[in-house]
């Protein structure tokens, strides 16, 4: 599994140029762009989507930038679940609420996944993860344990200091979905990514394959 997510993550550096700003993603799959890109010796500066990635970029003497002053010229980042029209679940990791400020602003943005990414309906495979306010958590998970199957409280702590809510069930409308949900007061983001995919990019037994 990880000779097809960094399969993935080679073709998807190779849309990296000297002098870009680059937003980077959170994840096994990215830890392997992060890996390549630094051995390149490129001049970017990269816009880390988390704690975990900007402590990994640092240690690999990359240069960052903030969403505040830059907007990515590319972004690369990993999901949970891919659907055939590019839709993504994200979050697995909990870093889904900077992951969609930096990807959904950045001119590119690539997603890296291997082969056992793509589902037919999102939510297949993975919950969909939903970042709440520490302050209502359990009156929204109420709320959404009434749209979806099951709903879980995950024991972990987002970067900002919010908790998330895994949510079990198929998603069918995806874009809808995403919009609703962002509606509940207490809601911080949602892992549907459902706008400004560019290219998805497969890691696959038989190769590397981009849709
Ligand atoms: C981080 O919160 C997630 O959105 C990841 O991008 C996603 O879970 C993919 O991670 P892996 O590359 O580790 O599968």
């Amino acid at each position: 599994m990880e000779e097809l997510k960094k399969r993935a993550a080679e073709r998807a550096c190779k849309y990296i140029k000297d002098g870009m700003i680059v937003g980077m993603g959170t994840g096994s799959t990215v830890k392997h762009a992060i890996d390549i890109l630094s051995k390149r010796k490129l001049r970017v500066v990269v816009i880390p989507t988390s704690v975990e990635t900007e402590d990994r970029c640092r240690e690999a003497g990359m240069e960052l930038g903030s969403i505040n002053e830059l907007i990515p010229d590319i972004a690369i980042d990993g999901a949970d679940e891919v659907d055939p029209e590019k839709n993504l679940t994200k979050g697995g990791g909990g870093a889904l609420t900077r992951e969609k400020i930096i990807d959904y602003r950045a001119k590119k943005f690539v997603v890296i996944v291997d082969e056992s990414k793509l589902v037919k309906h999102l939510g297949e495979k993975h919950p969909l993860p939903v970042e709440v306010l520490p302050f209502a958590y359990e009156r929204v998970r109420k709320e959404l344990a009434e749209i979806f199957e099951k709903v879980e409280k995950r024991d972990f702590v987002t970067d900002q200091g919010n908790y998330i809510l895994d949510c079990y069930g198929k998603i069918t409308n995806p874009h809808e979905m995403e919009l609703m949900l962002n509606n509940i007061p207490g809601v911080v983001e949602n892992g549907l990514f459902t706008r400004n995919v560019w290219k998805v990019v497969v890691g696959a037994k038989k190769g590397v394959k981009t849709f």
